[in-house]
């Protein structure tokens, strides 16, 4: 099989593409043949060499869409349609970016669906974290308001969409003036300039603050993020786009405005249930949800995908076709 390794931690040019041989499946294990994959910041992490428990040569990918090609439990027939994501995939074990990868069953979501397979690559990864951020920890309601710090991300953009689509008033964010028309499209009712001291900005909007605030940017935003939260609101960090995740100092009670609640949602630790799954997919394939592409390459490009993801500029999610 054909598998995109990295040897060495680095840029996007330390890919190499080799020949390796087809993983055989022990028990507990199924082989995938892997159709596509997205791209996610946290692989471009691990390639630059800050995922401290990854040993190289490794290949990469922590998510997936493809059919079983073998599963010797027999729990699955050869040709199902899987999804995977996390636990561990393309860090511990090789991931994704491959045309076939040995996964643990406990990661499989089977799923039926006619949609186009650079379609399905874009979503396991992206719609647990949106759908695990909005519902399982920020509790989403109908009317009320929501701030996405890191709004052009495909993460943001996605929220954004299923946000709307649940009622609420969408703020948000983008460091590029030019990006603005992109969260207006997407469906935003406002869209600000990130100087990463926004709390002003979203008061002259919302006077009292507002409800939920999706934390896409890291610990740079956060404090500022919280102050943005109307009493009784919640602040979920899900991304640190800045790469910056731990504070120097954190004294809560300065930190936290009083009854403001700080959350996280993390899709290692917590996973949206496969009927979830299914009725996303129902709902992208009825177009209520457009989903946000950015660009879609093959695996031998895989170095160009990176440094677009590297460039911030794709404008969605990054799919892989392999
Ligand atoms: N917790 C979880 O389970 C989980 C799962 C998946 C992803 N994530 C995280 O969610 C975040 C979004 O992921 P993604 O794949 O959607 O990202 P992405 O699409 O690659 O995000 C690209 C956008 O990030 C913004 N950006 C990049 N660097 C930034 C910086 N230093 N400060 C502010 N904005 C910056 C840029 O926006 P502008 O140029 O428009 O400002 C750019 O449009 C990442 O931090 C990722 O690690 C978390």
């Amino acid at each position: 099989m054909k598998a995109a390794v990295i040897h060495q931690p680095g840029g996007p040019e330390n890919f190499t593409i080799e020949e390796r041989p087809v993983p055989e499946p022990q028990n507990g294990w199924v082989l995938i043949k892997v159709k596509a994959f997205g791209l996610n910041r946290a692989e471009l992490m691990t390639r630059k060499g800050y995922s401290p428990n990854v040993k190289f040569p490794r290949i990469l990918g922590i998510e997936c869409v493809g059919e079983v090609q073998d599963d010797p439990s027999g729990q699955f027939l050869t040709g199902q349609k899987v999804a995977a994501c996390m636990g561990e995939m393309g860090r511990q074990f090789d991931g994704s970016y491959a045309e076939y990868t040995l996964l643990p069953k406990s990661l499989l979501y089977p799923f039926e669906s006619k949609l186009p397979w650079e379609q399905l690559g874009a979503i396991p990864e992206m719609f647990q974290t949106v759908y695990g951020s909005l519902h399982l920890a920020l509790k989403i309601k109908q009317g009320e308001t929501l701030f996405i710090r890191g709004g052009t991300s495909s993460i943001g953009l996605l929220a954004g969409q299923l946000a709307k689509h649940s009622g609420l008033n969408v703020t948000a964010t983008t460091r590029n003036p030019e990006k603005t028309e992109l969260l207006l499209k997407n469906g935003a009712d406002h869209a600000i300039i990130d100087d990463c001291d926004l709390s002003d900005k979203v008061r002259a909007i919302h006077p009292n603050g507002v409800n939920k605030v999706l934390e896409l940017i890291g610990t740079l935003t956060l404090g500022d993020s919280l102050k943005c939260a109307a009493p009784g609101g919640i602040v979920c960090m899900t991304g640190m786009l800045s790469e910056q995740w731990s504070f120097t100092d954190f004294a809560p009670m300065d930190y936290i405005p009083a009854t403001v609640g700080l959350t996280v949602y993390d899709s290692g630790q917590f996973r949206v249930d496969l009927p979830g799954f299914q009725q996303f997919l129902k709902d992208v394939e009825a177009g209520i949800i457009k989903l946000p592409i950015g660009r879609t390459f093959k695996l031998h490009e895989i170095t160009v995908a990176h440094q677009l993801m590297d460039s911030n500029s794709a404008g969605g999610k990054i799919v892989i076709l392999t």
